[in-house]
C-alpha cells in the first residue's frame, strides 16, 4: 500500500524534532517541502537529516484566490503521486506541528483522491506557541484555564467573540494592523508575550507591552496574550 509520511518539523530548531520524525527523514526516498520563494526553513531542517538530491520543493503560493491555490495543489499532487508510485512511499514535511494549519491538510484530499488505497502516518511535533512559552518561560494555561488560538486572518468579530471568553490568547499569522484594532489587547489582558523565529539563533521573546508591535510584520511571529499575569 503506497504510504505517505506527514512530518512535523517543530518551530525551526533541528533539535525539536521527535526521534520519529528523524527516522522518517532518514528513510524516505524523497522528502516534500513546501516553499514560496526559493529556500524554505522547512528545508532548512530536513537538509540536517537527508541528502539535498531527495528534498523536493513545492510551491504553495500564498494568496488568498482559492482557484489559484487549487491549481497549485493539483499541480503538487500530481507530483507527490508520481513518486509514491514510483518508490511506494515517500514524506511531506512542514513547520510545528501538521495539525495546525498546515499545507499537507491542504494537499492531502487531492492525493488520495488520485490515490485510493493510500495510507499515511502523521508524526505530531512541536508548536510554535509551546516553543514560544518555553523561550519566555511562562504556562500556556493552569487549572481549567481557557486557551484560543486564533489566525489574524480571522473576521474581527469572531477574534474579538474567542478572546472574550480565552485565559489566554494564541495569536498566529499576525498582521499588526489588525491588532491595533482589536480590543483584546487592552487592559483586560495583564501580560504579552511577542515572539519571533522562535527556537531559531534570530529567536527574540520577550514579556511585553502589547503596544509594541511595529516588529511583528515578520511572517514567522506570534503574540500570547494573558488576562492573568505569571509572576
Ligand atoms: C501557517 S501557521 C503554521 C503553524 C504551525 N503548524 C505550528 O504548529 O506552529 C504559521 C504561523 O505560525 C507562527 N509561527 C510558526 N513558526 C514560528 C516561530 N518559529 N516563531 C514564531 N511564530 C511562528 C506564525 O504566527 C506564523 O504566521
Amino acid at each position: 500500500m503506497p504510504t505517505l509520511y506527514g512530518v512535523s518539523l517543530g518551530p525551526g530548531n533541528p533539535k525539536l524534532l521527535t526521534l520519529r520524525a528523524v527516522e522518517v527523514l532518514r528513510e524516505a526516498p524523497k522528502v516534500f517541502v513546501p516553499s514560496s520563494k526559493g529556500i524554505s526553513r522547512a528545508e532548512a531542517i530536513v537538509s540536517y537529516f537527508t541528502k539535498k538530491r531527495r528534498i523536493i520543493r513545492l510551491d504553495f503560493p500564498m494568496v488568498k484566490d482559492e482557484a489559484i491555490v487549487a491549481k497549485a495543489l493539483q499541480r503538487n499532487a500530481s507530483r507527490v503521486c508520481s513518486i509514491l508510485q514510483r518508490y511506494g512511499s515517500c514524506a511531506y514535511a512542514a513547520l510545528g506541528d501538521l495539525s495546525l494549519y498546515s499545507t499537507f491538510w491542504r494537499l492531502y484530499p487531492y492525493v488520495k483522491e488520485k490515490i485510493h488505497d493510500l495510507d499515511i502516518e502523521v508524526i505530531p511535533g512541536v508548536p510554535s506557541f509551546c516553543a514560544c512559552a518555553a523561550s519566555a518561560k511562562i504556562p500556556l494555561a493552569l487549572g481549567d484555564d481557557i486557551i484560543t488560538i486564533i489566525p489574524l486572518s480571522a473576521s474581527r468579530e469572531r477574534i474579538e467573540n474567542l478572546a472574550r471568553y480565552a485565559d489566554t490568547s494564541i495569536l498566529l499569522k499576525i498582521k499588526p494592523s489588525v491588532i491595533r484594532s482589536l480590543k483584546l489587547v487592552g487592559k483586560e489582558y495583564q501580560q504579552a508575550v511577542l515572539a519571533i523565529h522562535c527556537s531559531t539563533d534570530d529567536e527574540q521573546v520577550r514579556v511585553a507591552n502589547i503596544k509594541e508591535l511595529e516588529e511583528l510584520s515578520k511572517y514567522f511571529a506570534l503574540i500570547i496574550v494573558k488576562r492573568r499575569k505569571f509572576l
